[in-house]
């Protein structure tokens, strides 16, 4: 099968498209056909691997000293279960999947076999039937990140709700998603992205680049920060001394993502309900990831990037 691997840490072209071994299910795992993967802050970091000292010892202890153990990288992916494991309960042969490969890595390719149960090497659910294996990308990853921390922040009917970073694949997601619990919902975006933010049903948006502009009109009830503590301005600053309560303040990089199919099943019912609707910037195909990684890396997508993989008519082995 052809899959992306990651020869080394470092820029974009040290990722290489090259012909591998396919793997085969194990009793507990299924193998999935992977239509469609997706670019996203996650991957640049393990590719790129450049954190600071007290991170970058124990992630390259666990992911590999001078390039990935795990030569395959990728965390999302969308398909169809080629075949199961006998011991496989959850899926069955031609169920269409969604999910996150967490530590697996490995979603850069053609096939991945991972197992049903959720563990740090994963999750996985059926995928929305509303929406295209590219588009079910940033529903896993956006949703699950924007999920865990709406669900965290118990965002109730009412409640003023402020979402930070809210052009990103996760942000895109947290603002329909308190939008549904019942908030009154403010979107932080840049200029470019303020209509944007406004479609998916933001009530206000303010202009992060507008630091002279008069600060934030509070209180906020919870304030959700999807664009992550790395992304950084004067009116983030505003909009956490607008909060209620400074315990309230809520962001991405808090705690670990949690990889529960639980809440990928309730974000698959969402989309298919018409509730939420995943955002995609750009889809690439698989030959082109070293250019979908240079755009990422620039760090100004809107939603997600997803990576269409097709598939030769005659199957590799
Ligand atoms: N806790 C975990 O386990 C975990 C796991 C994965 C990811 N994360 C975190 O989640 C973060 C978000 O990931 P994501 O994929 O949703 O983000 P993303 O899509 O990569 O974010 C891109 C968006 O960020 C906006 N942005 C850039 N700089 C900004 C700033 N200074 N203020 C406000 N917005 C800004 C950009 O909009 P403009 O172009 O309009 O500025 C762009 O739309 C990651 O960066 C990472 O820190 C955490």
């Amino acid at each position: 099968m052809r899959a992306v691997v990651c020869t080394k840490y470092g820029p974009p072209d040290v990722l290489q498209l090259m012909e591998v071994q396919k793997p085969s299910p194990k009793h507990d795992e299924v193998c999935i056909k992977i239509h469609a993967s997706a670019v996203t802050a996650s991957d640049i970091y393990i590719r790129a691997s450049q954190l600071p000292l007290r991170f970058l010892l124990p992630m390259r202890l666990f992911l590999g000293f001078t390039k990935p153990r795990k030569s395959i990288i990728g965390m999302v992916l969308a398909g169809e279960i080629e075949s199961v494991g006998k011991d496989i309960k959850r899926f069955k042969a031609g169920d269409q999947v969604y999910g996150i490969t967490g530590f697996g890595l490995g979603a850069y390719a053609e096939y991945k076999c991972m197992k049903e149960s959720d563990s740090m090497y994963g999750c996985l659910s059926l995928k929305p039937a509303s929406i295209s294996y590219e588009e079910a990308t940033a529903a896993a990853y956006g949703g699950l990140l924007a999920l865990q921390r709406v669900e965290e922040g118990n965002i109730s009917p009412g409640q003023k709700v402020l979402i930070y970073g809210a052009s990103g694949t996760s942000g895109t997601m947290a603002i329909q998603l308190a939008k549904y619990y019942g908030a009154e919902v403010t979107g932080v975006c840049s200029t470019r992205n303020l209509e944007f933010v406004k479609s998916l049903g933001a009530d206000q948006v303010i202009d992060y680049t507008k630091e002279d502009a008069a600060p934030p009109v509070g209180p906020y009830d919870v304030m959700l920060d999807t664009a992550g503590k790395a992304k950084d301005s004067t009116v983030k600053e505003q909009c956490k001394k607008a909060l209620r309560s400074q315990a309230n303040y809520r962001s991405i990089d808090d705690g670990k993502l949690e990889l529960s199919s639980k809440r990928l099943v309730k974000i698959k019912e969402l989309i298919d309900a018409g509730h939420l609707k995943p955002v995609i910037d750009r889809i690439y195909p698989m030959e082109q990831i070293v250019e979908a990684h240079e755009y990422v890396e620039k760090g100004r997508k809107r939603g997600g990037v997803a990576v269409s993989i097709k598939h030769p008519t005659m199957p590799h082995t």
